[in-house]
């Protein structure tokens, strides 16, 4: 085949026969948050660019090199959002989300784009579940986001996935820290990348997460944000502790998580696995208590999270969890002749108006084909149509999986369909498993005190 042009690099098509396990993620995901009182929010897919130079930070990895920015024809410069937080900010506040019972809890699945390399677990163009919560300052939140997170992994049966958390404190513990990591990276200027020479004195922390292997080295023996934390962060981060001890949520304090997005402030967070190769964190969060005044808002703690669901789906396949198998054609209606066809048709929509699952073919194709595509489909049951059944008005319904066949009307197609399967369903119901008796629900068979 001569294709014109393939897929960008770094983007996935998704198949039909993979599509229902997406769709069973992001049901799961969406579910749980809708237990924890979250509601879906639908932002646009492109930006004002500089709503993600204010609001993720113009010192960051994510900015200075990922973004996805053009000017479009207006000579506006526009960005492909490379994550979920900045958009639903902005929503929060220009659509008056801001002006209602705080807190407002909202929850997303997007599309991102980051110009990364592309590698196992990490696209160009990729997929997030993500929550925010805006208008709160109780640790109760941030032990909650938490535990919603726990939820959908729990959910999915996903195992060994590990919980690190990390507090890197308030602007104020931050000021005395980025100081002392100054001090100590400029030991090291001459070494670190052109970029972390910048970062070096605009905003020392973002070369923490510097991904260059010199850099990683060097930032190996900096000093622990955590050592720094006012006595205020550190309250609010002994309190996160005890509630997730209180909801029996295991993890481990990793003094050197920063994550690499500037608007984080006090806990910050990442669940990891270690089944998907180096591309492992599955999700990241924390607080950003600074962001809504950023951009423009009042002063309103928040914090939330986001997933990658394509290293979910790496994890779900790697695990084997079970996913639900995608539905199958109820009934597969073979139609031969130009009488048969338009009967055929007429079933197919009275049985779709009443919910199943109904298909003809199409390329009216001869009978064997039709039964190799019906089969091909899965269908559970099948029925032929030809002149001679037409003119009868009566044919056979066959269970494609038992292989038995029942008479049944066509004038009463619908309800007779209705009927044959669900006495075969309930003939088939195994209770405890062994085949349920019906008869003697109702005395059927009882012939004792007779
Ligand atoms: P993030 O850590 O940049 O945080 O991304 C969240 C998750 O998205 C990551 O843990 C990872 O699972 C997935 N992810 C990131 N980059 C890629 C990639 N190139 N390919 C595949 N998956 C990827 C955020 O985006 C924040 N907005 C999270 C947040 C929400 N914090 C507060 N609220």
């Amino acid at each position: 085949m001569a294709l014109i042009t393939k897929a960008i690099k770094g983007t996935k098509d998704v198949l039909p026969s993979e599509v229902h396990k997406n769709q069973y993620l992001e049901a799961t995901a969406l579910e749980a948050a809708e237990r924890f009182g979250y509601k879906e929010i639908r932002t646009p897919v492109f930006e004002h660019t500089e709503l993600f130079q204010r609001g993720v930070g113009d010192t960051t990895d994510v900015v200075q090199k990922e973004m996805y920015t053009f000017d479009d024809k207006g000579g506006r410069s526009i960005t492909l959002r490379p994550e979920g937080t900045a958009g639903a900010v902005r929503a929060y506040l220009e659509d008056g989300l801001c002006n209602e019972t705080l807190p407002q809890k909202v929850c997303y699945l997007t599309s991102c784009y980051r110009y990364e390399k592309p590698q196992a677990g990490r696209l160009r163009e990729f997929h997030q579940f993500g929550v925010e919560c805006f208008g709160t300052q109780s640790p109760l939140a941030d032990a909650e986001i938490i535990a919603l997170a726990k939820t959908i992994f729990d959910k999915l049966e996903l195992k060994d996935i590990r919980l690190e958390i990390n507090s890197i404190g308030c602007p104020e513990c931050r000021k005395k820290y980025q100081e002392a990591l100054k001090e100590y990276f400029s030991q090291y200027r001459d070494e670190l990348c052109d970029s972390c020479k910048d970062r070096l004195e605009r905003n020392p922390m973002r070369l923490l997460d510097c991904k260059s292997p010199q850099d990683k080295e060097i930032a190996k023996g900096a000093p622990v944000v955590i050592d720094f934390l006012c006595e205020e962060c550190q309250e609010h981060f002994d309190a996160v502790k005890r509630y997730l001890d209180a909801q029996n949520i295991e993890y481990t304090v990793n003094p050197t998580i920063v994550r690499g997005l500037d608007y984080y402030t006090k806990t910050v967070f990442e669940f990891i696995s270690d089944s998907i190769g180096a591309q492992g964190t599955v999700c990241g969060g924390g607080r950003y208590d600074g962001l809504v005044k950023e951009l423009g808002g009042q002063d309103t703690p928040s914090l939330g999270f986001a997933m990658g669901l394509e290293r979910l789906l790496l994890l779900m396949d790697a695990q084997d969890v079970p996913v639900p198998e995608p539905n199958t054609p109820d009934i597969f209606v073979a139609a031969l002749g130009d009488k048969a066809t338009l009967k055929a048709v007429e079933l197919v929509k009275d049985m779709r108006e009443e919910g199943w699952t109904a298909l003809l073919d199409l390329n009216q194709r001869s009978l064997r084909a039709q039964m190799k595509y019906a089969d091909k489909l899965g269908a559970t049951y099948n029925v032929v149509l030809g002149d001679n059944e037409v003119d009868e008005g009566i044919t056979k319904l066959k269970n494609m999986n038992t292989g038995e066949e029942t008479e049944i009307a066509l004038d009463t197609f619908v309800s007779g369909f209705y009927n044959i399967a669900l006495s075969e369903q309930l003939a088939d119901l195994e209770i405890n498993g062994e085949e349920f008796d019906f008869g003697s629900l109702f005395g059927l068979n009882d012939s004792e005190g007779e």
